[in-house]
């Protein structure tokens, strides 16, 4: 299993700035990358807020506080991630860029780094196919917020080693996370069950004539969840779930994977949730 000295991740978005946090948070040295240098001090700052809200709520000091900032990186420059034992990518869910970032990966980091991808719903083995060993590429997918979610899937593509299998699970884990194992099947574990799910969600909301607030009471009261379902569909991004279950659609051909045309509509006018300020519900950005 490799040693894990020093961690890159690429794309500090949601999921990256997430994944950037656990690993500060858990001592490790990290390199964010960002496509420019201010993206990279606005996910910055999120995280310094996350951090410093735990201080706020003693369950940080203030001097681990510092030492965890300090841990990160910030760059533009895809060849500072070169001596990364690591490198997790969080980038848009789109394939095409994926590849292009992995074979740019493959030229930039040393032989031995294990390279990882958040992908929730592509292949990773499709991901893995664009480099000339495929062999140290993973699934190491992280759930919305990452800091505070539990679960990381770890996905063993076709070509995946045991080593980079191990490698992302030993990693999880130092990250306090329960990992699990899983192979690279159309939205591994949890999103095979929970987007279709989601989508069905969204076609009661009309089917039934409920409103967003009453079917996340209904789901909250009735079924347990910690979260609606219009909450939930708003903090993941209505965009990126609409991506991910056309992703699984194609792959499943399932009717129910199908996106809602609720959603699609939302989208297409700028309701993407949270991030944009109003989504089923609306936001201080
Ligand atoms: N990053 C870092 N820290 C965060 C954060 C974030 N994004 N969001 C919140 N926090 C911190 C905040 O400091 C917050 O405290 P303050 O509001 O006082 O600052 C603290 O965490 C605790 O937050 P909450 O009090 O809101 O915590 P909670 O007890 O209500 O639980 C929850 C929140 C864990 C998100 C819970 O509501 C939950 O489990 N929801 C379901 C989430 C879920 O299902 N996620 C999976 C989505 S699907 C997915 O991710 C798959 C995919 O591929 C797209």
């Amino acid at each position: 299993m490799a040693e894990i000295r020093k961690v890159g991740v690429v794309g500090l978005g949601a999921m990256g700035a997430g994944i950037a946090q656990l690993c500060v948070e858990a001592g490790v040295e990290t390199v964010g990358r960002e496509v420019t240098l201010e993206l990279g001090a606005r996910a910055q700052g999120r995280i310094a807020h996350f951090l410093t809200r735990k201080v706020e709520k003693g369950t940080l000091t203030q001097a681990e506080r510092e030492a965890a900032v300090a841990r990160l990186v910030i760059t533009a420059d895809p060849s500072d991630l070169a001596d990364c034992d690591l490198v997790i990518e969080a980038i848009v869910e789109e394939l095409e860029p994926k590849r292009a970032l992995f074979a740019e990966l493959e030229r930039l980091c040393r032989p031995d780094a294990v390279l990882a991808t958040n992908t929730s719903a592509l292949s990773v083995s499709a991901i893995a196919a664009a480099i000339s060993s495929p062999e140290r590429v993973v699934g190491m997918h992280f759930f919305n917020p990452a800091p505070l979610m539990p679960l990381v899937e770890i996905v063993r593509a076709e070509k995946s080693s045991d080593e980079a299998v191990e490698t992302g699970f030993a990693f999880g884990l130092r990250l306090g996370k329960t990992p699990i194992r899983c192979h690279d099947t159309p939205g591994f574990v949890v999103n095979r069950v929970l987007i279709p799910l989601l989508n069905d969600c969204i076609r009661v909301l009309d089917e039934a004539n409920v409103t967003p607030a009453d079917l996340d009471t209904a789901m909250r009261g009735g079924a347990g969840w910690p979260m609606g379902p219009c909450e939930l569909v708003d903090l993941v991004g209505i965009d990126v779930h609409v991506r991910a279950t056309e992703a699984l659609h194609s792959q499943l051909h399932e009717p129910r994977l199908a996106p809602p045309e609720r959603l699609v509509a939302m989208r297409d006018a700028g309701l993407l949730g949270r991030k944009s300020g109003r989504g089923f519900f609306t936001y201080d950005k």
